[in-house]
């Protein structure tokens, strides 16, 4: 069963799409929360193409391996998702993404748990030799985030978005297979206290 899928970690759990977390992701869908102002705020678009793969997914066989997973907090509940995404017939340019919601959340090692524990699972559950994710020079956290778990920055496309009339760099960020495996076995893996557990 989908829904008792975990992947635990110390502060946060991740685990499948439930019917309820519809509501969520419609009361989040307002442009003015500061999530918006970092995730690809130049797209300009909301989370209404996201709720529709949400309700796709939940009406369909829900099997693993999972693109998408929910983050939960401790004893604060649903607080944002990760994703994975790759192009078509291109498996070694997968990419994954994070979003916390609330940004009374942020800074307190929730999301390099989160993206740990996710990043670990698509390795394993997608036999991945690289992983990636982008993000932009306009978000320190994230890259940030990344650093912590041993991403590196592969690439930089130089003013590659424009946000309130400011240019900004685009950042890939890259991480190897033997470098994650490495880290797992110095136990950092999940960037707090390698505690991930699949339940
Ligand atoms: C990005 C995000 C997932 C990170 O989660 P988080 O729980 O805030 O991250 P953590 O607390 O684990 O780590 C944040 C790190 O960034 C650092 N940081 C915060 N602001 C920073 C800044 N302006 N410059 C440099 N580093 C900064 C923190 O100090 C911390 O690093 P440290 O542990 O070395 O001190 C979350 O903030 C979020 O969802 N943001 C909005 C959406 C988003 O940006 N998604 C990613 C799109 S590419």
């Amino acid at each position: 069963m989908p829904s008792e899928f975990v992947l635990q970690g110390r502060l946060v759990r991740l685990r499948p799409t439930v019917d309820s977390d519809v509501a969520d992701y419609e009361r989040w869908n307002v442009p003015w929360l500061k999530v918006w102002q970092f995730d690809g705020p130049w797209y300009n678009d909301t989370l209404d193409r996201m709720i529709e793969k949400r309700k796709k997914w939940l009406a369909g066989d829900r099997r693993p391996p999972y693109r998408h997973l929910e983050i939960d907090v401790h004893e604060r509940g649903h607080a944002g998702w990760v994703t994975a995404s790759a192009p078509p017939n291109d498996p070694h340019m997968t990419e994954a993404g994070i979003d916390i919601v609330e940004d009374s959340l942020w800074n307190q090692g929730l999301g390099t748990e989160a993206f740990g524990l996710w990043v670990d699972y698509l390795f394993d559950a997608f036999r991945l030799t690289r992983l990636g994710y982008s993000t932009w020079s306009g978000n320190p956290r994230m890259i940030r985030v990344g650093e912590k778990l041993g991403f590196v920055i592969e690439g930089r496309i130089r003013r590659g978005c424009e946000v309130n009339g400011q240019f900004y760099d685009r950042i890939k960020m890259g991480l190897l297979r033997e470098e994650w495996r490495a880290r797992h076995d110095e136990g950092q893996a999940t960037g707090s206290d390698g505690t991930g557990q699949t339940t």
